[in-house]
């Protein structure tokens, strides 16, 4: 059996443009990508977090982005196309996370998780796709949540937005199977990162970045659909979606207390 972090060599992949990548599971998988070979252009809004991480590998390279806006996106596309030419992988990590229930749900709030976390994954589908259906290989993985299995207590603003990337996937899949470009929705449980160092509850399982970014490429180099890790989480999390409501609401009001 592979174990995690190693047989790093002869990925699939010369290529790759990470999204998301100045900090926590981005940072980590570009890293890994990097240490194994693969050419990555690392992009996200923190050009200093970018070019540390840069600093760390000749085959890391640095084009900022903000993902909420379309030119932005599509001209950062265009510099990823100069650097590394139409990319194997493309890795979509970018988010935010408010954590709260009722108590953050706002429009404004609501909204902005809406446009970084879904509207910025479909502005990179839309920059990428074409190109790479062209060549008809390559893959993409779309960052969701294992939240979006299941409506979670803390998760008002956060949750929909990792629940409308796994059904965006399910949909766009059949069609991208037969332009021959690969797609993978990865589904983590909590990772210490810094979109986590907000939460003051309880954390099972919690993993770090590198080990993500060992299931990620894993799962993806296997042409994994549903990337979903640690499999307690995921277990966890699949099963309590299939309960009917009354008990999942039962379960639902405990975390809420706990
Ligand atoms: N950590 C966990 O427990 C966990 C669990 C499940 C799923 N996830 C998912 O895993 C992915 C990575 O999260 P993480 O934990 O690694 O969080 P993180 O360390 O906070 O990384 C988030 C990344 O998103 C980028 N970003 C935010 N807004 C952006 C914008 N407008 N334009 C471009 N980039 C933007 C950030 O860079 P800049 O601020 O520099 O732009 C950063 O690189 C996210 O999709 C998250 O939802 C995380």
């Amino acid at each position: 059996m592979q174990r995690l972090g190693m047989s790093q060599d002869r990925l699939p992949w010369k290529t790759a443009w990470v999204i998301g990548a100045s900090s926590g599971i981005g940072a980590a998988t570009a890293k890994r990508l990097s240490s194994a070979g693969v050419k990555v252009v690392v992009s996200a809004r923190t050009e200093g977090a970018l070019e540390e991480l840069a600093a760390t590998s000749a085959n890391l390279c640095v084009q900022t982005v903000d993902v909420t806006d379309d030119a932005s996106v599509g001209a950062a596309f265009n510099a990823v196309m100069d650097k590394i030419g139409v990319p194997d992988l493309v890795l979509y990590s970018a988010a935010v996370y408010t954590p709260g229930g009722l108590s953050v749900l706002t429009g404004d709030e609501a909204m902005h998780h809406m446009d970084v976390n879904y509207g910025g994954a479909v502005r990179t589908l839309q920059a990428v796709l074409p190109s790479m259906m062209e060549v008809g290989r390559g893959g993409v993985g779309i960052v969701s949540s294992l939240t979006g299995y299941a409506g979670l207590p803390n998760a008002a603003v956060y949750g929909p937005t990792k629940a409308a990337l796994i059904s965006l996937c399910e949909t766009i899949k059949p069609e991208l199977d037969a332009s021959g470009v690969a797609l993978s929705v990865i589904n983590p449980g909590f990772v210490r990162t810094p979109l986590t160092e907000k939460n003051t509850f309880e954390m099972p399982f919690i993993i770090e970045p590198d080990q993500a970014a060992s299931h990620i490429v894993a799962g993806l180099r296997r042409g994994k659909f549903d990337i979903a890790f640690p499999w307690q989480m995921a277990v966890m999390l699949k099963f309590i979606r299939l309960l009917p409501y009354p008990i999942y609401f039962r379960f639902m009001k405990r975390l809420l207390r706990s």
